[in-house]
């Protein structure tokens, strides 16, 4: 089973894509995940694509086909969650290409829908614990008390470089123009299914499963 999760900044992809990877031992594909790991550990292409980051801008086509084309090497377990990819028409073909190149296709492309005053409640107040990964919410999920990450246990959370007004205004934008027309594209190839964005985070995953299931 190969899925999209398609949506804007804050819908939460990477929130469930983890629930996911737990609850049916998936392979999260995140390319923007990708990209911070690369930014931060200073490699070439890192430097390259940091400041566009930071701006909120997306990173050329050329560079995330590329990340992508690279992890479908390797193993396909139960499955990939495409998490934050493809974001552009020509993401969505190329996707579509190296799928089939491997003997495989899409199973669903699930679309979450949320409203923008959310996405910015929810962005600005995201935090992620250093050592795994594990999401924070000032507002739904707060740091515990101890100051100890709920996973692992480690005390090093972060807050993204992208996460502040401005840049989220300008990754909005870049969303409506550049990606929300794979939801015409995916919903003419029969692909697309809605799942509502904005309860619970189990409410959510439920919506999910229900699609999946089906
Ligand atoms: P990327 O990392 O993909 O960021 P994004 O699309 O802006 O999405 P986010 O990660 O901000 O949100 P999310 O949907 O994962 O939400 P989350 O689960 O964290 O990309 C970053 C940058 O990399 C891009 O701007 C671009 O520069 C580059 N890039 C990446 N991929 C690219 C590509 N394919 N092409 C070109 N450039 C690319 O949830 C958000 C918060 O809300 C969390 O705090 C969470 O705890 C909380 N939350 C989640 N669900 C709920 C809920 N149901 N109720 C309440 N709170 C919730
Ligand atoms: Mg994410």
């Amino acid at each position: 089973m190969n899925i999209i999760l398609l949506g804007p900044p804050g819908a939460g992809k990477g929130t469930q894509a983890r629930k996911l990877v737990e609850e049916r031992g998936m392979i999260q594909l995140s390319t923007g995940d990708m990209l911070r790991e690369a930014k931060s550990s200073g490699t070439e292409m890192g430097n390259k694509v940091a400041a566009v980051m930071d701006a909120g801008e997306l990173v050329t086509d050329e560079i995330v086909i590329g990340l992508i084309e690279e992890k479908l090497e390797g193993d396909h377990g139960g499955g990939f969650i495409f998490d934050g990819f493809p974001r552009t028409l020509a993401q969505a073909d190329a996707l579509g290409d190296l799928l089939s190149k491997h003997g495989t296709a899409l199973t669903a492309v699930i679309a979450m829908e949320v409203n923008d005053d959310a996405l910015v409640e929810r962005i600005t107040a995201r935090s992620t614990c250093g050592n795994c990964g594990e999401g924070y919410n000032d507002i739904s999920k707060p740091i515990p008390a101890d100051q100890k990450c709920i996973k692992c246990g480690a005390s090093d959370f972060k807050r993204r470089a992208d996460d502040n007004e401005d840049s989220l205004r300008t990754r909005l934008m870049e969303y409506y123009k550049k990606t929300s027309p794979l939801l015409g594209y995916y919903h003419a190839k029969g692909d697309l299914k809605w799942v509502p964005g904005l309860g619970e985070i189990a409410d959510v995953a439920a919506g999910i499963n229900k699609v999946l299931d089906a």
